[in-house]
This record gives structure tokens, C-alpha cells and sequence, in this order.
């Protein structure tokens, strides 16, 4: 719901003539799905992050299902999810009728802790899914070790990391496949939509089955499929939106920056961590204020400041609360239950002015001292065990 109170947005999308024109273009083409923009996009989404193959998807959730089923995980399975996620990460592993079972995360990516990881496998493990925490990769190594060890595919839910890197790498090349998401609050967008990258062509087969009614020519179904389809001006938004990231990723790290200048140091709060081997794509920038995020909430609200709890943790969510399998033990994920408690997005889209910059940086000080002195709160540390 648009809130009219709001002068700072968190998420700001970026069209212009280009997009209008690339719509036009299809439009007046007469091929409005199944076609030459949707090959171009995925392989442009691809060759962008150094993957062989991309097949779009009409969103991200559909696109993790398809990777999911694509890798024969279905009934009995259980995958491993972060519970500092978007839902999506764990509801698709239950539409393919699989268990996510919750491991911990670290306290300053919010990304998956190996150990927390290694110590979830099961018997009835089949993959482990992480997700790149506002665009950022966490300790992709170490990840990639407990796999490893355990024979077990690393799957990314790179919904928000479009354009991040991890030792000089893109993200989206690490896991068996990837997902990335294309809804107005992501760096790039064309609406809704999602993409899967992988390096496997047999993948990208069954991908394409999945996607498209199992169809292998028209109208004969070899397999059980869906219409996953996303449709051509989605894609030829994509492509133009695409010859942007790099702009809008170089802004929002200038942005993010900026903030970080202005509310280092700042008592009670803490500012993003910056992963040394890594590029993030700024999805967010995600402060923590542990014992007065909910009055820096308030407060910047009524100030007009757009803030956001990204996420209330899964696990807590009432769908999960009543399932069996993932919240066995949800004691277990206390690292996770204590960023949550802590944590606070503030706007750092790519179109902020920097009068837009000092006047947020302003507005979170100013939170923050009327917060402090109105509660006398102490903060905590995060991930105290
Ligand atoms: C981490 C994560 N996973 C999955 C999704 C789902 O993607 P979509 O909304 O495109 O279906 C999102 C979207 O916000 C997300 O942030």
C-alpha cells in the first residue's frame, strides 16, 4: 500500500524512454511470449555474471521451484535454508513438497554459518540453498567445504545479488544453479521475474521443461510442467535494465558509503559489515540498533524515512510455526533471533540525492538519540551465545 506520508522510498526503479521503447518494440513485433527476448535476456543475464546458461522465469519463487525440482528433490527431502530470508526461500522448497530445515547464520553477513549448516545435515539432506543477504555473499568458502565434504549441490538464492561478486567471481557461478529476482525493490527490475544461471546443459533442459508444460514441440508434453513463462516485454525491459547495473551498483556502493560515514561511530547503532573478499550488490543497508530498533523505526517513519524490517525471521512465521521438520528446534537459531530483534533497513536506492543521503543520515542520528534517552535501553551484542 503506498503510504503518502513517505518522502524517502527504500526502493526507487529506474525506467525511462528505453524501457517504453523495448515494450513498444515487442508490442508492435506480435510476439509477446516464448521468444527472441527471452533467449537474449537469459543469455545476456548469463554472460553478465559469467554463467553459461540463464533461463528466465515469470518470477524468483518459480524459478527456485523449478531448480529445486530440477534436481529431482521432492517428497522425504530436506533442504537447508537461512531463516533471515524473504519466505520464498522456504516455501518453494515445500511446493516441491520437500522439508527446509533452518540452520544459523552469521552475525555480520546474515548469511548462512557453515557449522550451523554442517551440523543440520541429514540423512535426508539433498541441498543446501543460500541466500546472498542484501546482494552480499557470505562465507561462500566454507560453504562450499561442508558441501563438498557431504556430497551434497550449494544452490544460491541470489535474489537480490545481481551484479555482487565473491573473490572476483560473480555470484550465481558458485552453486549447481541460481536464482535471481527481478521485483521493483531489486537493483534491477522488470516488474516481476526471475532468472535461473548454470553452467549445466542438463539442467537447463529440464529447467525449460519445468518452465514451459513439459512441452518438447508443439503440443507434445513429455513431462509434468508449468507455465513458468515470463513474457517478452518483461524481457526486453530486462535487457535494457540490464545495461544499467553497473551504473546503479556504482552509485548505491557511493550511497551506501556516504551512510556509512555519517553513522559510524553513532552509540547504539551498528553499520553494515562489509565482507572483505566481496562486492555486494547494496540491496539494502541493513543497521542493527539492538534494544531501540522499534522507536528508530517509528520515529523515522513519522519522519517520512520509508525503514524496513527485512525480514521478520521465517521460521517465527505462522505458516512455519505450525509444520513440522524446520522449526524442530527454533532455540537452535539464536544468532538468527537476535539480528532479528536488532535489525533495521534504511533507503539506499541509486536515485538519492545526496541531500536525500545527509538528510537520512540526519533523521537515524536524531532516531537514535530520542530512542536511547527515551528508554535508556542497553544495547546488547548481536550473536552473543
Ligand atoms: C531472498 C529472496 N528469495 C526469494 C525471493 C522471491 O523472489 P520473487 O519475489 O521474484 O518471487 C525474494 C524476493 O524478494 C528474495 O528476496
Amino acid at each position: 500500500m503506498p503510504d503518502n506520508n513517505v518522502r524517502i522510498r527504500l526502493a526507487s526503479p529506474d525506467f525511462g524512454e528505453e524501457e517504453v521503447d523495448a515494450v513498444r518494440r515487442v508490442l508492435c513485433s506480435g510476439v509477446l511470449t516464448n521468444g527472441a527476448e527471452n533467449a537474449a535476456f537469459g543469455q545476456e543475464f548469463a554472460d553478465r555474471h559469467q554463467a553459461r546458461f540463464g533461463v528466465t522465469f515469470c518470477t524468483g519463487t518459480t524459478a527456485l521451484q523449478a531448480m529445486l525440482l530440477a534436481e529431482g528433490i521432492g517428497p522425504g527431502d530436506e533442504v537447508i535454508v537461512p531463516s533471515m530470508t524473504f519466505v520464498a526461500t522456504a516455501t518453494s522448497v515445500c511446493h516441491v513438497g520437500a522439508t527446509p530445515v533452518f540452520a544459523d547464520i552469521d552475525p555480520r553477513t546474515f548469511n548462512l554459518d557453515p557449522v550451523s549448516v554442517e551440523a543440520r545435515i541429514t540423512p535426508s539432506t539433498r541441498a543446501v540453498m543460500t541466500v546472498h543477504y542484501a546482494g552480499q555473499p557470505g562465507d561462500l568458502d566454507g560453504l562450499a567445504r561442508v558441501c563438498d565434504a557431504a556430497g551434497l549441490p550449494l544452490l544460491e538464492d541470489a535474489a537480490q545479488a545481481a551484479g555482487a561478486e565473491y573473490r572476483g567471481r560473480p555470484v550465481g557461478t558458485f552453486g549447481r544453479s541460481a536464482m535471481f529476482s527481478f521485483t521493483p525493490t531489486k537493483n534491477i527490475t522488470t516488474g516481476e521475474g526471475g532468472i535461473v544461471l548454470t553452467d549445466d546443459p542438463d539442467l537447463v533442459e529440464r529447467l525449460q521443461l519445468l518452465r514451459n508444460h513439459g512441452q518438447t514441440g508443439l503440443y507434445q508434453h513429455e513431462s509434468l510442467g508449468y507455465n513458468w513463462r515470463l513474457t517478452e516485454m518483461q524481457a526486453a525491459i530486462g535487457r535494457v535494465q540490464l545495461r544499467k547495473l553497473d551504473v546503479i551498483l556504482q552509485r548505491k556502493q557511493l550511497i551506501a558509503e556516504s551512510l556509512t560515514q555519517r553513522l559510524v561511530g553513532l552509540p547504539g547503532l551498528t553499520t553494515p559489515y562489509q565482507v572483505p573478499v566481496a562486492r555486494g550488490s547494496r540491496m539494502l543497508y541493513t543497521c542493527l540498533l539492538p534494544g531501540i530498533r522499534d522507536q528508530v523505526l517509528a520515529d523515522l517513519l513519522d519522519q517520512g524515512i520509508e525503514a524496513r524490517i527485512y525480514f521478520p525471521p521465517v521460521h517465527r512465521q505462522p505458516i512455519f510455526a505450525r509444520r513440522e521438520g524446520g522449526t524442530r528446534d527454533p532455540a537452535a537459531l539464536p544468532v538468527t533471533e537476535s539480528v532479528a530483534s536488532a535489525m533495521l533497513s534504511l533507503p539506499v536506492h541509486h536515485q538519492l540525492t545526496a541531500a536525500e543521503v545527509a538528510e537520512i543520515a540526519d533523521a537515524v542520528t536524531g532516531a537514535v538519540g530520542r530512542s536511547t534517552m527515551s528508554t535508556h535501553a542497553r544495547p546488547t551484542p548481536i550473536g552473543a551465545r
